[in-house]
């Protein structure tokens, strides 16, 4: 079946607190972004790519990341909003429709562009995985010990670590299921929705299966991510 990659960079960056929005920082010689959306190209199982950005970047974008690096497999830019589930309902309009509007069969990969780190392996491991469980994320058993405290910052309750994982992107989904999904919630309630998943938690009766994703899948959010990314940039782990 078909399979779209919908990849994000029409965030602010505002923890990341650079004048350049992150997703277009310079990480060994090549704009951040590059970095997904080159696994994206060669990737066997990718399909095309619906790159999302920030208002009135389109122009950039396509001159100093599409055309330099040959990114064919991008057959569509589009304008994110102001959340980040905005703009991912801007790039699933673009990727699951057919030419007369309808949705069509087929996979939606939507992907983090501050997660350079994404590889083929995974992007196996999940299109096995959405064949048979129709949603799934990628996401590591959590390195810390986490714990749910209240507005004071006192400690509440300490879920048992072996059901607390972290989640990454990409997060793989059928076409009709998510965009039934991300329908639903734009009419409805969007309220402290942060990833994917939980637009399918909150509106479908569909379970969302966890796929392995990789402890280098990182999201490139502060200074100190920016140092580790380029250490595994160059082979030093
Ligand atoms: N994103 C987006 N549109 C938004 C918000 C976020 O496309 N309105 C994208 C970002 O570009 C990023 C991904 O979603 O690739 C994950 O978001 P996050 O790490 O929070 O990035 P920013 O929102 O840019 O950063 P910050 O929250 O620090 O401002
Ligand atoms: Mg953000």
């Amino acid at each position: 079946k078909k399979c779209t990659a919908v990849v994000l960079a029409a965030g602010q960056g505002t923890r990341m607190g650079t004048s350049v929005q992150k997703q277009y920082l310079e990480l060994e010689g090549k704009p951040l972004i590059c970095y997904a959306l080159k696994t994206f190209e060669t990737s066997s199982v990718i399909d095309d790519v619906v790159l999302v950005v920030g208002t009135g970047q389109e122009a950039y974008v396509r001159e100093q990341i599409i055309e330099p690096y040959q990114f064919a497999k991008v057959t569509a830019i589009v304008e994110g909003g102001r959340e980040r589930y905005d703009s991912v309902y801007e790039g699933l309009k673009a990727a699951v429709r057919d030419e007369k509007g309808q949705v069509r069969d087929g996979y939606v990969f939507i992907h983090d562009g501050a997660r350079p780190f994404v590889d083929e392996e995974m992007l196996h491991r999940q299109y096995e995985a959405v064949g048979t469980y129709r949603a799934c994320v990628a996401g590591m058993p959590s390195k810390d010990t986490v714990k749910l405290i209240d507005d004071d910052n006192y400690a509440v309750k300490t879920p048992k670590r072996k059901y607390v994982w972290t989640v990454q992107t990409p997060q793989v989904f059928e076409n009709s299921l998510i965009m039934d999904a991300y329908s639903k919630m734009m009419r409805e309630d969007c309220e402290g929705i942060t990833d994917d998943a939980m637009a399918v938690e909150r509106y479908m009766d569909v379970p969302v299966k966890l796929v392995e994703g990789s402890y280098r899948n990182i999201k490139i959010t502060t200074p100190e991510d920016l140092a580790v990314a380029r250490t595994f940039v160059n082979g030093k782990i």
